[in-house]
């Protein structure tokens, strides 16, 4: 039986952009699919289609068990989203958006209000709730935007990029208001540029990439199509450098690199934490004092580069798709964004290459 959310080859193009170019994806009722990519890998496209505001050229869509193309009236009314940018009246007030919503949703007004304040209360927006939204910060508009999302509890809902903006409390807020939901039986489909946000939510994740899905499964199932496994040791002493040497290469997988200069040793290996407590005794037994030892496991920044073999910005430029007018500053910070995968992927190239 298809899941809440299931999606059989579809197909989106703009001109000569295949923004989705054959998606299939099936999210099982009451779990969260992370769909994760780059600046135009067709994340929001894919959003737009399975909830009614984009009509596919081709393939198939149903959610909560409707026929999105066949019948969209009816898939809106078990669907709530948070597009990517926020949708909020600005001479509304934040308390007069969600009352508003209620209306929309025909709940009474008594029990719209309700909802209200305890939406404005879970998202930190009381003592902002009589002020009119033009007056909110970024971050303030996008949690009353998900707060709206959240007056009634569809069975499915859509959140593009739901925390892209917000501040490190806020979107641990809305992590745990998330993880309340889906406890609740909410299936959800999130898009995200924030790959350990795909790594705390979603159960399942597809990596889309030019519109196609390119690689699917947990986090930990990515994370081991890697590989990438090591135990890192800083030993206190210089002198000592070699004997743990020998000690790492009894249990190591691979070569054995060793940084001199801050007394570090790596190794790749498998067997996770057992292995490393092995290690750890075994170093005991030698005499030899540990400053710090730890397992390094693959982050899925390590995986997105692995799988894809470019960053998104390098894409970006080489096909001069950053130009589109009004998403300039969103593609700068995207950028930074994985500015800071580049990195770690150079950084972790070098290592390799030692
Ligand atoms: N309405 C449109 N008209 C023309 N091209 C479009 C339109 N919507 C999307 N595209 C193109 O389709 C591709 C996919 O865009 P989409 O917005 O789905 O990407 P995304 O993965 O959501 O990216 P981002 O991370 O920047 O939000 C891009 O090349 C984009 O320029
Ligand atoms: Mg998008």
């Amino acid at each position: 039986m298809p899941g809440a959310i299931y999606a059989e080859g579809l197909v989106k193009t703009f001109g000569n952009v295949r923004a989705l170019d054959g998606v299939d994806l099936d999210v099982p009722e009451g779990t969260v699919l992370g769909l994760l990519g780059p600046n135009g890998a067709g994340k929001t496209t894919a959003v737009r289609c399975l909830t009614t505001l984009l009509r596919p050229d081709s393939g198939k869509a149903v959610v909560a068990g409707i026929d999105v193309l066949r019948n969209p009236n009816e898939v809106r009314r078990s669907i709530g989203l948070s597009g990517q940018f926020a949708a909020v009246d600005e001479y509304l007030t934040g308390r007069e958006n969600l009352h508003m919503v209620g209306q929309l949703y025909q709940m009474r007004a008594k029990q719209a209000k309700a909802r209200a304040v305890e939406l404005l209360e879970q998202f930190n927006l009381t003592e902002a709730a009589d002020r009119t939204t033009k007056t909110y910060s970024g971050g303030m508009r996008r949690r009353l935007d998900l707060a709206a999302a959240l007056v009634v509890s569809p069975p499915v809902m859509f959140m593009d990029e739901p925390t892209t903006g917000l501040d490190p409390r806020n979107r641990q807020q809305l992590w745990e208001v998330i993880k309340q939901l889906v406890s609740g039986g909410t299936t959800l489909l999130l898009t995200t540029q924030y790959l350990e946000e795909a790594d705390h939510l979603a159960h399942d994740i597809c990596v889309v990439d030019h519109g196609k899905v390119i690689a699917r499964g947990t986090s930990d199932q990515l994370k081991a199509r890697t590989g990438g496994e090591r135990v890192e040791v800083v030993v206190q002493e210089r002198e000592h450098i070699a004997t743990a040497g020998e000690v790492l290469r009894g249990f190591g997988k691979g070569e054995t690199t060793v940084e001199e200069h801050t007394r570090r040793l790596t190794v790749p290996v498998t067997g996770g934490a057992k292995l490393l407590a092995e290690v750890i005794r075994e170093l005991d037994t030698r005499g030899i004092g540990i400053d710090d030892i730890g397992l390094r496991r693959p982050t899925l920044d390590d995986v997105f580069l692995s799988l894809t073999g470019h960053l998104a910005e390098q894409r970006d430029e080489e096909s001069g798709e950053s130009g589109e007018s009004g998403e300039n500053g969103k593609n700068g910070k995207n950028a930074e964004n994985g500015g800071t995968a580049a990195t770690k992927g150079q950084k972790r190239k070098k290592e390799d290459a030692k």
